[in-house]
């Protein structure tokens, strides 16, 4: 096993995915190519909503947060598994629709949904709509009431938690892009105008603190904060909160300094908190809903390369530069992501090489990592990243016109292309 139970190494010294020979993969699909593993991402899902209904109650929801990998064979695949769905722009929302997924289990987010997208999103008769302003909320009431209809709605808010992850990727502080925040007094206004606003119809509220997070503190703190508010907003308005999103957020395991999480456990410890302070403020527990986008992928997947020029700099660094980089994985030159990986080919030799892995973008930031551990490479080899199955696709570019690499889905031994590799023809294909 390496980091997770289906990432192994075979008889011929080969990397092997959900038990399938990754060279084999590689010389069948082609690199770049984003490899899933279908079992590892149902398998998560059921720990999410076993421990949900487990915890929480039989009404509890997990929904996936598709921006961590968005394309319709993975709607099929959470409709299957009973999830809901966080969907953030017209085209996640569009992705949805094709793979047929149930509208009222989607809830829609983002912090400025164009008046565009919520007609799109009222026309294809989404559930819940997370509102994220007030600006908003006049936005959705107006266009619901122009078609006589009620929207069910959560208002986001920011319950002020710094998770202390990454500076980019928190979400739940004060001084941010998303949410009405409790401190400043906005959250208890907009949930007021809400509660009297024509055409919506106020179901919850929704919070959600930051990516990558290890600890459970910072979701006890966001939950304890989140019940005072209702517990605040029973007392002071008469009104109940029926339905509380907290958010996604939980960590995943990239490299052997990351410790595994049990997440049935982390549910099970939020869920208590959740019980105890909602009995302590005086209210009844809300239903539940969670969402994970990040915890529910990104172990599933990896993407192989193949090795190109390898570069020894005496008294510097080694380079090894591989057919893909920042156009298909832009999180190390984003966030400095750290990563696993390997000579797949030669999986079962010892790492005794260090190298920084290149991109073939014409800019020296484009790099997958530096300083990693690898076993020696070679032109010709398959190099590995390991746990890239959230935030890689979903945030692929055509940067220097490079198309982007396909997704093939494994499941029991068998591979089948979900999304195809794009072309030249592909990329040409707007200009006009
Ligand atoms: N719900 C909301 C409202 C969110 O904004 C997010 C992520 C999630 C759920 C899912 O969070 P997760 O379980 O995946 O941590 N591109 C960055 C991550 C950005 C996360 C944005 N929001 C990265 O590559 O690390």
């Amino acid at each position: 096993m390496i980091l997770h139970k289906h990432f192994d190494v075979n008889a011929e010294g080969h990397l092997t995915i959900g038990g399938m020979d990754s060279v084999e993969l590689a010389k069948k699909h082609g690199t770049p190519l984003y490899i899933i593993d279908e079992n590892a991402l149902r398998t998560q899902c059921r720990i999410y909503r076993e421990a949900a209904r487990k915890y929480f109650g039989e009404d509890a929801l997990p929904l996936y947060a598709s921006k961590a990998l968005c394309f319709t064979g993975i709607y099929k695949i959470a409709a299957e598994e009973g999830m809901g769905i966080d969907c953030v722009s017209g085209g996640e929302l569009y992705t949805a629709k094709k793979a047929g997924f149930p509208a009222e289990r989607i809830y829609f987010h983002g912090n400025n949904k164009t008046d565009k997208d919520i007609s799109d999103a009222m026309d294809m008769g989404v559930g819940t709509f997370v509102v994220d302003n007030n600006d908003e909320l006049s936005a959705v009431s107006r266009e619901a009431t122009r078609r006589g209809i009620t929207q069910r709605i959560l208002l986001r808010i920011t319950p002020g938690i710094d998770p202390h992850t990454h500076r980019a990727i928190v979400t739940g502080n004060v001084d941010s892009k998303f949410g009405s925040a409790i401190e400043t007094g906005q959250a208890m206004e907009i949930v007021k105008k809400a509660i009297d606003t024509e055409g919506v119809c106020l179901a919850g509220l929704h919070c959600h603190i930051g990516s990558q997070i290890f600890d459970i503190e910072p979701f006890a703190d966001a939950a304890a904060i989140m019940t005072q508010f209702i517990a605040k907003i029973k007392k002071e308005c008469d009104f109940e909160i029926k339905e509380l999103n907290l958010g996604g957020g939980l960590g995943v395991r990239y490299t052997e300094y990351d410790r595994e999480i049990d997440y049935a456990d982390c549910i099970c410890k939020i869920a208590k908190v959740v019980t105890e302070l909602c009995k302590k403020n005086g209210i009844a527990q809300p239903r539940i809903i969670l969402e994970p986008g990040r915890s529910l992928v990104a172990a599933a997947g990896a993407t192989l390369y193949t090795v190109g020029s390898v570069k020894e700099i005496t008294g510097f660094r080694n380079y090894v530069s591989v057919d893909g980089g920042m156009p298909d994985n832009p999180r190390y030159a984003l966030y400095q992501s750290q990563y696993t990986a390997l000579i797949a080919n030669k999986a079962s030799e010892p790492k005794t090489y260090r190298a920084t892995i290149a991109g073939r973008c014409c800019e020296s930031g484009d790099l997958l990592g530096e300083n990693m551990e690898l076993q020696k490479a070679e032109r010709g080899d398959i190099l590995a990243v390991l746990v890239t199955g959230a935030y890689n696709y979903s945030m692929a570019s055509n940067y220097n016109r490079i198309p982007r690499p396909p997704v093939v889905m494994i499941k029991d031994g068998k591979d089948r292309v979900a999304v195809k590799r794009e072309t030249y023809e592909d990329i040409v294909r707007n200009d006009v």
